[in-house]
């Protein structure tokens, strides 16, 4: 296997895979969260390690375990990712599909909060660094290609496509998790990728085939 691996397009390049949820502690039992089971971040980094990338896959608490032949940073929160994302460069690409919580608790408790104390709870919220943002706006060191992933209902390559231009990826892989498509949580995507080349629509097909097929066009965009 190891020989196997050593000889793939991807052979020495070194590539960031972020992927499931981030926690925001509210107390030390609760939490604020997207939905994500790391379904497609861990398929992702898969694919890459299998066509011979050094991945380093910086993970939130996911489902689903993280694959072999990678390295891997377990992160809870937002902050904690940007640092693992940081110190894992330089790298020749990033792909950023965790599902990173937008805010987190700025006045989060230090011991449990009890229902019986004093009412419900005032919590106060402040942004999330946007991780992909500022790896993608980096004026130096800015790894060569850098892929986003964007969860949308309505009218999603539009959503997509503006979130593209504001944080300044390369790529952005759009899908539409209305509930009524089944995606979040499944093992079937169906995704649109977005480049300077325009929009293009894949057709529904499982989460690993949507890896290995962005791990294929990863690998010819870094030769
Ligand atoms: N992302 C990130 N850091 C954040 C938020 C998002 O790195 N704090 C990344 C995600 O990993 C994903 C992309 O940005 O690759 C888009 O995430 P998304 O949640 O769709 O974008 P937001 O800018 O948070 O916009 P929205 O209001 O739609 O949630
Ligand atoms: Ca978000």
């Amino acid at each position: 296997v190891e020989a196997a691996l050593a000889d793939g397009p991807l052979k020495g390049k070194r590539i960031i895979v972020t992927s499931g949820p981030t926690h925001e502690p509210i107390d030390p039992v609760r939490y604020i969260a997207n939905r994500s089971s790391g379904a497609q971040g861990t398929a992702l980094a898969r694919s890459l390690a299998a066509l011979g990338a050094e991945v380093v896959f910086v993970t939130g608490p996911a489902d689903v375990a993280p694959p072999d032949g990678v390295v891997v940073e377990k992160v809870q929160t937002a902050k904690q990712m940007l640092d693992a994302v940081q110190a894992a460069l330089p790298a020749d690409a990033a792909v950023f599909a965790a599902a990173v919580a937008d805010w987190h608790v700025t006045n989060a408790a230090d011991s449990k909060i009890k229902k019986t104390k004093s009412g419900l709870p005032m919590l106060e919220f402040a942004e999330n660094p946007d991780i992909l943002a500022t790896v993608s706006q980096m004026k130096t060191g800015r790894p060569g290609l850098v892929v986003g992933f964007a969860a949308e209902t309505d009218d999603v390559v539009a959503h997509a496509t503006a979130k593209r231009a504001r944080k300044g990826c390369d790529w952005i892989v759009a899908n539409d998790v209305s509930p009524e498509t089944g995606i979040m949580g499944g093992s079937e995507n169906a995704v649109t990728l977005i480049s300077d080349d325009g929009a293009d629509s894949w057709p529904r097909m499982g989460k690993d085939q949507v890896a290995n097929r962005l791990a294929q066009l990863i690998g010819e965009a870094l030769k």
